[in-house]
């Protein structure tokens, strides 16, 4: 890890390009004055967010915008609201009624429109469909859906009243998505017969009902079924998603719920074999979520907002579902990848549907930067207006490119957080000057900083750990059944949440985030544990010890690379190599897959026998494993 932060550092430290924001930008948004509004923001955070709190709707007012008892923290104290009401209802009393809400394109090219009171009624026939089932407030629903409009739908109903979502990433494999039910302890499951992937289908319900042999909690599964004609479904446990809603009403109130009430878990990896059940709630992250969406993107009502992500992920609940929803945006959300069925995919919807703000992502960019600029070049891309990045550092090249084809005046908000932030926690607004390769400068009210181990503010440009100082209002609330684990979040290092990741901040105050000082690994933005794919090569019969580290890769970011001692008598051939890929693909899914496995007859240990990660990674990057920085964890 240390040397390959002394390069990154390095190179992004020759990086000199600031690019001053156009006239027009600045003009157009809501905060102009950065340092001036965050000066004021951070003098007293609470009455910044009680401001914030304020433009949206509540069933009854906070007595205290914060309850601070360290590390646990309460939001809105004592207020109740429902973070639908003011996705759906808040818009469906004015004229936003008839305004698009979600525009969606399917991989096979087909298109669904929903305008808000079209979301509206399908929201509360779902809620009606799952209040059928006997579901209730702090009931769990598992959402296991590709990215089709149902998603949200559910979501959103589960929402409605109160249920607790857990929605699950459906590339994830059967083993995977069971250990998230049973830790959840989920009621329902929501499916689909398949998803697609390059025109591929896949079959999900088959991996549902693999998993739910193992989860005895879970009642009915609920099945969205896109092919024709329909997979057969086993009664009385099975039900069709069309006709569980038909008859249903369209009308559902939404629940006043207390804002600390739970609103979804989202299951993410850290550093042990087992993911966490991160908690958010309804009050303090619908206004993080809203607040963010609005400044950082500058949302108005004529844009089209397009972001890239899957609500599989938390880019999805915050940016695709809820923040836009918050502020009444138009939505644009698309199924499948990239460059299929050719790399124009994107810049060819973005002529389409006129959208002026586009959320990606640096593997993305990074892809079709590999295709060439003539793909851009055929679309017509004057509509764009904000770019977005988001789920790992953009590298200087990539942001200029993405910056240079789509016209070469759109700013790009390279945005920090994680699926713990709940909101974007570090980022440019459009009328700041910005830094290719740099997340700016900390959101308004957030109080951010580069420390050493002991908690200590460095000096500019020396690396160190990215720690916020003070609690926000969309962060998460506890990690499911696992309170210690969310304390080591706040006692990593003294008065302040460590995010894990290492990071330096220039003398203008520009964080430059470098990577996770821990062993999660960022393939293509998805977030991986070493451990979970040490532990699903270690489940294959002919191993005896698995090591797994990341490695820089030109288009994902990093690439997974796997150490492997076999058991005594086990042959090494290609076929095993194979066979072990297979048992990942198996017991995580197709995204943790290692890209490389080295057969090897020993790992380095410390002397506890803890396997020395970063040994090995220096060894495979060629670098000195006996120089060690004070950034190593
Ligand atoms: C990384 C994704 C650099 C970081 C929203 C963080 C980033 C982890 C950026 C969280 C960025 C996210 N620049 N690194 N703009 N955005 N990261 O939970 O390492 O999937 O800790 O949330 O992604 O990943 P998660």
């Amino acid at each position: 890890m240390s040397d390959n932060v002394q390069e990154k550092l390095e190179s992004l430290l020759r990086v000199q390009r600031v690019i001053p924001p156009t006239a027009e930008a600045k003009a157009a948004s809501y905060i102009q004055d950065y340092d001036a509004a965050y000066r004021q923001s951070i003098a007293d955070p609470e009455a910044f967010w009680d401001q914030a709190a304020k433009e949206l709707e509540w069933f009854s007012p906070w007595q205290r915008v914060l309850e601070w008892d360290y590390p646990w923290a309460k939001w809105f104290v004592g207020a109740t609201c429902n973070i639908t009401s003011n996705c759906l209802d808040r818009h469906v009393k004015t004229w936003r009624r008839n305004k698009v809400a979600v525009i969606w394109v399917g991989e096979q090219g087909e298109e669904r429109v929903f305008t808000y009171a079209e979301l509206f009624r399908q929201v509360n026939r779902c809620a009606n469909g799952l209040k059928s089932l006997g579901l209730r407030q702090g009931d769990l629903v598992t959402i296991y859906l590709p990215k089709i409009p149902e998603q949200i739908v559910a979501m959103l109903a589960c929402a409605r009243l109160g249920i607790i979502h857990s929605v699950v990433y459906s590339g994830f494999s059967a083993p995977a998505l069971a250990t998230r039910i049973q830790d959840a302890e989920a009621r329902v499951v929501i499916t689909a017969d398949v998803g697609y992937d390059r025109g591929k289908p896949s079959n999900l319900k088959e991996v549902v009902d693999q998993a739910i042999a193992t989860c005895g909690t879970v009642e009915k599964v609920i099945v969205v079924r896109r092919e024709q004609p329909g997979i057969p479904l086993s009664s009385p446990k099975e039900i069709d998603w069309q006709t569980w809603l038909d008859d249903k009403p369209a009308t559902c109130e939404a629940v006043p719920l207390d804002a600390e009430a739970p609103l979804y878990f989202l299951y993410t990896s850290g550093t042990t074999g087992k993911p966490k059940g991160v908690v958010h709630v309804h009050g303090g992250y619908m206004v993080g979520t809203y607040l963010t969406t609005k400044y950082v993107f500058n949302l108005r009502d004529e844009d089209v907002y397009f972001c890239v992500a899957d609500p599989g992920w938390v880019t999805g609940h915050s940016y695709i579902v809820y923040g836009p929803l918050l502020n009444g945006a138009t939505i644009l959300t698309a199924e499948g990848k990239p460059d299929y069925p050719n790399p124009g995919r994107w810049w060819r919807l973005i002529e389409r549907y006129g959208v002026s703000i586009f959320y990606t992502t640096p593997t993305a960019i990074r892809l079709l930067m590999k295709y060439g600029e003539e793909w851009p070049k055929k679309y017509d891309l004057s509509t764009l207006r904000t770019l977005g990045s988001v789920g790992e550092p953009i590298n200087p090249e990539a942001w200029e490119w993405f910056h240079r084809v789509t016209g070469g005046t759109c700013p790009i908000m390279d945005t920090w957080w994680q699926t713990e932030t709940g909101m974007i926690l570090v980022t440019p607004l459009p009328s700041m000057p910005l830094k290719p390769g740099s997340a700016s400068r900390p959101f308004l009210g957030i109080e951010a900083d580069v420390v050493d181990r002991e908690g200590k503010s460095l000096p500019p440009n020396a690396g160190g750990f990215a720690v916020i100082k003070k609690p926000w209002p969309a962060m998460m609330r506890t990690i499911y059944k696992d309170p210690d684990r969310y304390r080591a979040y706040w006692n990593i290092i003294p008065n302040c949440y460590t995010a894990g990741d290492v990071c330096r901040k220039d003398e203008d105050g520009y964080f430059w985030f470098m990577g996770r000082a821990d062993d999660v690994i960022k393939v293509a933005g998805n977030r991986i544990g070493t451990a979970e794919v040490e532990s699903a090569l270690v489940s294959h019969q002919a191993v005896a010890e698995a090591a797994v580290i990341g490695k820089p890769h030109k288009t994902a970011g990093e690439a997974i690379k796997a150490f492997v001692i076999l058991k005594h008598g086990q042959q090494g051939n290609s076929e095993l190599i194979q066979a072990l890929k297979d048992q990942v693909k198996k017991e995580l899914g197709k995204i943790a897959v290692p890209q490389e496995i080295d057969l090897v007859t020993s790992l380095p240990k410390t002397r506890s026998g803890k396997i020395m990660r970063r040994v090995l990674k220096a060894k495979e990057l060629g670098q000195d494993p006996g120089d060690i920085s004070t950034l190593e964890e």
